[in-house]
């Protein structure tokens, strides 16, 4: 199989919109997530719509045996990912450090870095492997800035920004490419994960400006992973028309 895209995370938001581009792009997939049914299910639509093939692989990336072994347990034809969208993330809660819940707290730590750490541990070998390959990672605005009570969440997707640059150095000697994409607000499933399924809460969020679309992410994803082999976009800020900074929306 010549292109293979691995998303984590994609059994929603921008994980499943960068599915859909890539197999309409003709890319074969490696798709991940928790949520075995809704992988199984989008797996058949794009191999029925696009005609690519589509591997499944469940497992919760915080847990470093589980992703290590779903991994290496793929069959060999898979293990030649020219594309991988380090994609699973999630924010829990919006306090005030003083009143932070520690679990959310070690959830975000675990999922947002050190899942995508044991991810890409394995995946860049595969790479070098191959002799090619692009990371793209997934930041946020909340990796270039802090808000009021983003404080953990901020702090890893700084980490997911510092590792980009570093993997970026460890790998250059190899040819892969690596790229981080740090997107404002984007109205997926994210908020409501973040207010543990509050969906007025999460609504709200959004009211009264138009956020990105995951597929406008998904979209900005293959055109980075579309240069030629001797371009590479080092970091990638996009945001809603509507949106400043991290703190700044206008809302008409
Ligand atoms: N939405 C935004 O405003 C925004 C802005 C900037 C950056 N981002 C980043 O973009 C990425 C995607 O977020 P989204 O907005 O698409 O959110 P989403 O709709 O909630 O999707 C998150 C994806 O991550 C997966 N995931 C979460 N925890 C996981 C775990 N422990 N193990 C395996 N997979 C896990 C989920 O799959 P399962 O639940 O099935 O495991 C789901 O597929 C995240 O890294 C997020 O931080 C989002």
């Amino acid at each position: 199989m010549s292109k293979i895209a691995l998303i984590t995370g994609a059994t929603a938001g921008i994980g499943e919109a960068c599915a859909h581009v890539f197999a309409r792009e003709g890319y074969n997939l490696v798709l991940t997530g928790r949520r075995l049914e809704r992988l199984e299910k989008l797996a058949k639509h794009l191999n029925d719509k696009y005609n690519v093939e589509v591997a499944i692989s469940s497992f919760d990336v915080r847990n470093r045996e589980d992703t290590i072994s779903n991994l290496e347990a793929l069959p060999e034809k898979w293990k030649k990912v020219t594309v991988l969208v380090n994609n699973a993330g999630l924010s829990q809660g919006l306090d005030p450090i003083q009143k932070g819940n520690i679990d959310d707290w070690e959830t975000m730590i675990d999922t947002n870095i050190k899942g995508l750490l044991y991810v890409s541990r394995v995946v860049s070998n595969w790479m070098i492997a191959n002799g090619k390959g692009h990371i793209i990672n997934l930041g946020s605005i909340a990796g270039k800035e802090v808000y009021a009570n983003g404080n953990v969440y901020c702090a890893t997707k700084h980490a997911v920004d510092a590792l980009n640059k570093g993997m970026r150095i460890d790998l250059l000697p190899h040819g892969i490419k690596v790229t981080a994409i740090h997107p404002g607000a984007v109205e997926t499933e994210f908020s409501e994960v973040r207010f543990k399924g509050d969906k007025e809460r999460a609504k709200k969020v959004y009211e009264g400006f138009e956020p990105l679309a995951a597929v406008d992410v998904a979209e900005t994803i293959w055109f980075i992973a579309s240069r030629p082999a001797h371009v590479n976009i080092n970091d990638m800020l996009i945001m809603p028309t509507a949106q400043a900074n991290a703190g700044t929306i206008f809302r008409g």
